[in-house]
């Protein structure tokens, strides 16, 4: 299968390269149900479900949940992309037509359910902050998870904790961003560490940028 990461003229997390790694990720695993913590603009939620709808037509699902502009449940610093504070593209064409043409707001749940609309029977997107939201979320269909969410150390662990009481035993890949050199943030480099020593798990890492747990 031809995988090509498409940025769908929005920003993304997975700049480059990275986007086609990431879809080799999946394409590894092959999973038919997909949840990403950290929507963003909706890229990475577009690309797996192009690659989901490729693979199992209309069987599959895909979860999508970020703060969506909410308020977060404690004031912590989730070392967010800078985007976020007021929306500035470097390329003007984008700032021109995003914020004075259309006057949308790309990290909101109206703007990536448009850039879903295609897969909207297969999708839900949730509003909110994981350390809330993701113990009211019914996880036991959901076989590969993209971790992008919150970046401290205390979200980091926490949504590892609820992912692997829902899924320990089953299988399940966790693919964890910003853990190598390569995209490094500490805090989360530290959760992940310290939660998988905890509980006895093996981290792969993924051309020096991501960590592939499986529970
Ligand atoms: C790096 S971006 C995600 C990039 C996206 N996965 C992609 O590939 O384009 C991180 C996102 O996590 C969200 N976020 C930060 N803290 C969060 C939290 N505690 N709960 C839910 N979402 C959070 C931010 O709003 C932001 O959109």
């Amino acid at each position: 299968m031809n995988l090509n990461y498409k940025s769908y003229w929005r920003k993304s997390g997975l700049k480059g390269k990275w986007g086609n790694i990431f879809l080799e990720r999946l394409s590894k695993h092959n999973p038919k149900n997909v949840l990403e913590i950290g929507v963003f603009c909706g890229v990475t939620a577009r690309n797996i479900c192009d690659f989901l709808y490729k693979k199992n037509n209309i069987n599959f699902s895909y979860i999508g949940v970020d703060l969506f502009g909410s308020n977060k449940a404690q004031k912590k610093d989730e070392i967010e992309p800078t985007f976020l504070k007021n929306q500035k593209f470097s390329n003007p064409l984008k700032n021109i037509y995003y914020n004075y043409i259309l006057k949308e707001n790309l990290n909101s749940v109206a703007s990536v359910e448009k850039l879903l609309k295609k897969y909207s029977k297969n999708i839900k997107l949730i509003a909110g902050d994981t350390n809330k939201k993701l113990k009211e979320i019914d996880l036991k269909n959901i076989d590969f998870t993209f971790l992008d969410g919150g970046h401290s150390y205390q979200t980091v662990i926490s949504d590892l904790s609820i992912l692997y009481e829902n899924m320990k035993g089953k299988n399940k890949v966790v693919l964890c961003d910003d853990y190598g050199e390569a995209s490094f943030i500490h805090e989360v480099k530290n959760a992940i560490d310290d939660f998988s020593n905890r509980n006895n798990i093996k981290v792969k890492l993924i051309e020096n940028r991501f960590a592939e747990l499986i529970f």
